[in-house]
C-alpha cells in the first residue's frame, strides 16, 4: 500500500514538474499581432508628430521674420514720423553752378532726416517721400534751382526776371533708400543768382515721409 502511494506521488510530481509547452491559440496570435501593429502605429504617429513640429516651427519662424520686417517697414504702432521744414534766414546771392543751397533756419526736424550741418536731407529709412522747395527773387533778378537725389535732377524751377518779386515752387514724390541724399542746388544755368527772402519765410525746403 505504501509503495503504491509512493508511485502515485512520484507520478504526480513528474506530471507537475514538466511544463508542457502549449502553443498560443490562433486567437492569442491575433491579439499579439494587433498589439504589435498598435505599437507600430504609435511609433509612426510619433514620427509624424515630430515632423509636424519641425514644420510648424519653420512656419512660425517665417511668420516671426515677416512680422519683424513688417514692424520695421510700416508706420504703425511706433512713432515713425519723418518731416522737416527749413528756410533761408538771410538774403543770399552769387551762387556757383550746382552750388547747394543751405537752408539754415530749421523749424521742424522730426526724425532728424535733415542734416543741419550740410543742409541736405538724408533718408533715415526706405520709403516714398515728398519734397517741396520755393524760391523767391526780388525785382530785376531771377534764379533757377533744382531738387536733386544723390546729385540726379528730380525737378527744376525758376523765377522770372520782372519788375517785382517773383516766386517759384515745385514738388516731387520720390522713392528713397535709407541713406539717399536729397538737396536743393542752383542749376547749371547762368542767372542773376539772387535768392531773395524777407522775414525768413519766402525761400524754403521741406519734406516728409509718405509711406515706409
Ligand atoms: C513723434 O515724435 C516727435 C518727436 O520725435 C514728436 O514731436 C511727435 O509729437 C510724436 N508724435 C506722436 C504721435 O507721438
Ligand atoms: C526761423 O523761422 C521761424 C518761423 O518758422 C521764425 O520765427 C524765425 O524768426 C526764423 N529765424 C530766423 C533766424 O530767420
Ligand atoms: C533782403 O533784400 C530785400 C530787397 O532786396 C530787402 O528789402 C530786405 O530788407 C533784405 N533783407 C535782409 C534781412 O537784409
Ligand atoms: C531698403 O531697400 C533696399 C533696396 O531695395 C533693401 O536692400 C533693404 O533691405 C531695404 N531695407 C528695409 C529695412 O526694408
Amino acid at each position: 500500500m505504501y509503495g503504491l502511494y509512493c508511485l502515485f506521488v512520484l507520478y504526480y510530481l513528474r506530471v507537475g514538474a514538466v511544463v508542457t509547452p502549449t502553443l498560443p491559440s490562433s486567437q492569442e496570435q491575433q491579439a499579439y499581432a494587433a498589439i504589435l501593429k498598435a505599437l507600430a502605429d504609435v511609433k509612426q504617429s510619433r514620427v509624424n508628430l515630430a515632423a509636424q513640429v519641425i514644420r510648424s516651427r519653420g512656419e512660425f519662424d517665417t511668420i516671426k521674420g515677416q512680422l519683424i520686417y513688417f514692424e520695421d517697414s510700416c508706420i504703425c504702432g511706433r512713432n515713425n514720423t519723418i518731416a522737416f521744414n527749413s528756410f533761408l534766414s538771410k538774403n543770399t546771392s552769387s551762387f556757383g553752378i550746382q552750388q547747394p543751397i543751405y537752408f539754415d533756419n530749421i523749424t521742424l526736424n522730426i526724425g532728424n532726416g535733415y542734416d543741419t550741418r550740410h543742409g541736405l536731407f538724408r533718408a533715415p529709412r526706405n520709403g516714398t517721400y515728398t519734397f517741396s522747395t520755393s524760391v523767391t527773387t526780388p525785382a530785376s533778378s531771377q534764379i533757377a534751382v533744382e531738387i536733386v537725389k544723390n546729385g540726379e535732377q528730380l525737378v527744376q524751377l525758376r523765377t522770372i526776371n520782372d519788375y517785382t518779386w517773383s516766386m517759384a515752387t515745385n514738388v516731387v514724390n520720390v522713392n528713397l533708400i535709407k541713406g539717399d541724399d536729397v538737396w536743393v542746388r542752383h542749376s547749371a544755368i547762368g542767372d542773376a543768382n539772387v535768392l531773395q527772402i524777407d522775414d525768413g519765410l519766402y525761400t524754403s525746403f521741406s519734406g516728409f515721409l509718405v509711406h515706409a
